[in-house]
């Protein structure tokens, strides 16, 4: 009995020159970069950590090394033990998920029948699930049934060959073992064909079993790397009696809570408009991607849950929610904007007109005429739910103290003190109720949350009402230092300056020893763009753009920026212009109190001095790294060249202005 389970296992093994070649051939940050949002910095990609929550990246992808370290959650390795981590695979079904991405071919393709009873119960139902999803795209375009219905129905909703193809839709035919016996035939197995939901026991408990999706069109969800995972199922039936969709059960693989319709085709897209549309329905993404909208997933009808969220956080930090305009599902997707706004991500939201969804509207119109819809609708959650609130009580006092209420506790939910703060403002303004009422209440309702959360373990910072508004450290911010690499307060230093001094004059010596004045938005942008910097943080970099459109206008004017609709940008704005006394940073140490021009030179002198120290610093900080990575696996070329470069970034730092030294302008 041994000898023969032995055997068995042997059978599945597949062969070590086999493992060598795909662990050869897999590139580790292509891979990794299917399911992170990577980006690259030197000669490493990094990102934010799968594993954990956090703001300041620490994922790790060492090319050179084919390895990925999250400092984070403490894991690492190569690139089988990532998916093993990540997609919860079984080491042989990471190098079966690699062999298929990389083309290389492996024995073990078509299966005997004992290999596919020994198969791993995940991967059996991987397996079903891919059959059925090639069966029933085969009933689509091979019968005659599947193409005058099943085609001849998406085709009427006006789905693209293309479209068809790419979403892998499907159509079950309307008998009721059809699909069942052909399964059988081709050896798959009761047990996992029962398990994925494509047959049911009849209910007649005479052991016979029944095609779960007879008579519906298919549409196949995949996980993010684009296996399916499980189906929904259309009914072309109109008889209300007949549930409209049918979904695969929860099974090993199928975990509906975690699973977002659309993410494997939308996921690098999101990552490219840095928003993600969610919407309710499986055809509201197909018809917004054939539009042109590609940055859309649905939750497909099951309210919006929080790993969902996580998954899209991902790729993004905002989520614009696209939902009927009805009053009912505004007041559906509130609960939805509360976890968003917990996570700490942006969420905005666009309605349709009255019976209209993003699936109708999408076909109606042109990309053009939804984008435009798209961007002059997105309403911050903010003025939606106060409006729709607001035409509920009408000037009843009571509710209206309700109403307030209500939306303070959504704000409590952020986590950044800076965004609190201004959307404090902005309901302040769209409710006509003072801010530090708003404020108090806020405190209120975050220590009870607080207490509820810590059983009072010390309290959470407050925002004093008497200064609303003024007062930015917050609890949350981040302020940790990742590896050396966090220049956040050299780049705000820089815009706070350029925030509240960008419209002052400075006065330099230039070659000739003349004095030349200079402007100090046009001095500090000047440097930035000679030096190709860039700012690390896109809420930072949206600012200096906006900066940057100011120069040369006559009135500068940042009311715009304050304004700007992404809460990221304008909480910042808010922040740095808050700030605006800390000019005396950099001369501590003078005796005499210098003039008012004179600190403003020190202090746009200091802050480009350190922005661009902090900059060179972190390459110095990374060529080390890498030099000893070098050194450790003995590639001795390869560290000389670094050493090199270690020589220039010196002399770099030391060939930097210092502070109050003089500033030859060219
Ligand atoms: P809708 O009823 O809005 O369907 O449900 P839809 O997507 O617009 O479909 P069409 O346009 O009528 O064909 C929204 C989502 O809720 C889930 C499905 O995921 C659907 O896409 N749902 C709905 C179910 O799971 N079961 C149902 O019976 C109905
Ligand atoms: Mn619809």
């Amino acid at each position: 009995m041994f000898f023969l389970c032995q055997i068995v296992a042997l059978q599945h093994m597949i062969p070590k020159h086999k493992v060598d070649e795909i662990l050869m051939t897999a590139q580790i940050e292509d891979v990794i970069a299917d399911f992170v949002n990577i980006k690259k910095s030197g000669r490493q990609y990094k990102g934010l950590s799968p594993f954990a929550n956090e703001k300041t990246p620490s994922f790790y992808v060492v090319p050179e090394k084919q390895i990925f370290k999250d400092f984070s959650s403490g894991k690492g390795g190569n690139v089988a033990t990532f998916l093993m981590e990540h997609e919860h695979f079984t080491f042989p079904e990471a190098l079966r998920f690699l062999a298929k991405r990389y083309n290389i071919e492996l024995e073990e393709e078509e299966l005997s029948d004992e290999q596919k009873q020994a198969e791993s119960e995940r991967e059996s139902l991987y397996i079903v699930t891919e059959y059925g999803q090639k069966h029933f795209q085969e009933n689509l375009h091979d019968s005659d049934e599947g193409k005058s219905i099943g085609l001849g129905y998406f085709k009427e909703r006006g789905f693209t060959e293309e479209t068809i193809d790419k979403f892998k839709l499907g159509y079950a035919k309307n008998d009721w073992e059809y699909f069942y016996k052909t399964a059988i035939d081709n050896g798959y197995q009761e047990q996992f064909l029962e398990s994925s939901g494509l047959i049911k026991k009849s209910p007649k408990g005479d052991h016979k079993y029944y095609d779960g999706f007879k008579g519906r069109v298919i549409f196949p969800i995949h996980n993010l790397s684009g296996r399916p995972l499980g189906f929904g199922a259309r009914t072309l039936l109109t008889d209300k009696k007949v549930p409209k969709y049918l979904n695969s059960p929860e099974s090993l693989i199928y975990n509906k809570s975690a699973v977002l319709y659309g993410i494997y085709f939308a996921k690098g897209e999101i990552i490219k408009e840095d928003n993600c549309y969610l919407v309710e329905g499986y055809t509201d993404v197909i018809q917004l991607y054939q539009s042109g909208i590609k940055n859309v997933v649905s939750s497909s009808g099951t309210a919006l849950t929080q790993d969902q969220i996580k998954l899209i956080k991902r790729y993004t930090n905002s989520i614009t929610l696209l939902y009927d305009g009805d009053a009912a599902g505004i007041r559906a997707s509130f609960r939805g904007i509360d976890m968003i706004l917990e996570e700490g991500m942006n969420v905005k939201m666009v309605t349709f007109p009255e019976g209209e969804d993003p699936d109708s509207f999408a076909k109606a119109n042109d990309l053009e005429d939804i984008q435009s819809y798209l961007n002059d609708n997105a309403k911050d959650f903010i003025v939606t739910k106060t409006s729709l609130l607001l035409s509920d009580t009408g000037n009843d006092p009571i509710k209206r103290a309700g109403l307030i209420k209500d939306i303070v506790s959504t704000i409590a939910l952020i986590p950044e003190e800076i965004s609190r703060s201004v959307y404090i403002k902005e309901c302040s303004t769209l409710l006509d109720v003072p801010e530090k009422v708003l404020i108090n209440e806020l405190n209120k309702i975050r220590r009870k949350n607080h207490a509820d959360k810590n059983k009072g373990y010390g309290a959470p910072s407050e925002m004093p009402p008497e200064e609303a508004g003024h007062d930015f450290e917050g609890d949350q911010q981040d302020k940790k230092v990742g590896l050396g690499d966090n220049i956040d307060d050299q780049e705000k230093d820089l815009l706070r300056i350029l925030l509240n001094y960008g419209d002052k004059n400075i006065t330099f010596l230039n070659e000739a020893k003349e004095e030349v004045e200079v402007n100090v938005a046009q001095f500090i942008v000047h440097e930035i763009q000679r030096d190709e910097m860039e700012f690390s943080k896109p809420e930072f970099a949206i600012l200096l753009e906006k900066i940057e459109a100011m120069l040369g206008d006559d009135n500068w004017n940042i009311s715009d920026i304050i304004n700007h609709s992404d809460a990221n940008v304008s909480g910042i704005t808010a922040e740095l212009l808050a700030s605006r006394y800390e000019l005396h940073a950099w001369d501590k140490h003078q005796i005499t109190v210098p003039s008012e021009e004179d600190k403003l030179k020190r202090a746009v002198e200091g802050s480009i001095y350190a922005f661009k120290l902090k900059n060179v610093a972190k390459m110095i900080f990374d060529n080390q790294k890498e030099m000893k990575t070098a050194q450790e696996s003995g590639d001795i070329d390869k560290a000389m060249l670094l050493q090199k470069e270690q020589i220039i970034l010196n002399q770099i730092v030391s060939s930097l202005s210092k502070p109050s030294g003089r500033i030859i302008i060219n």
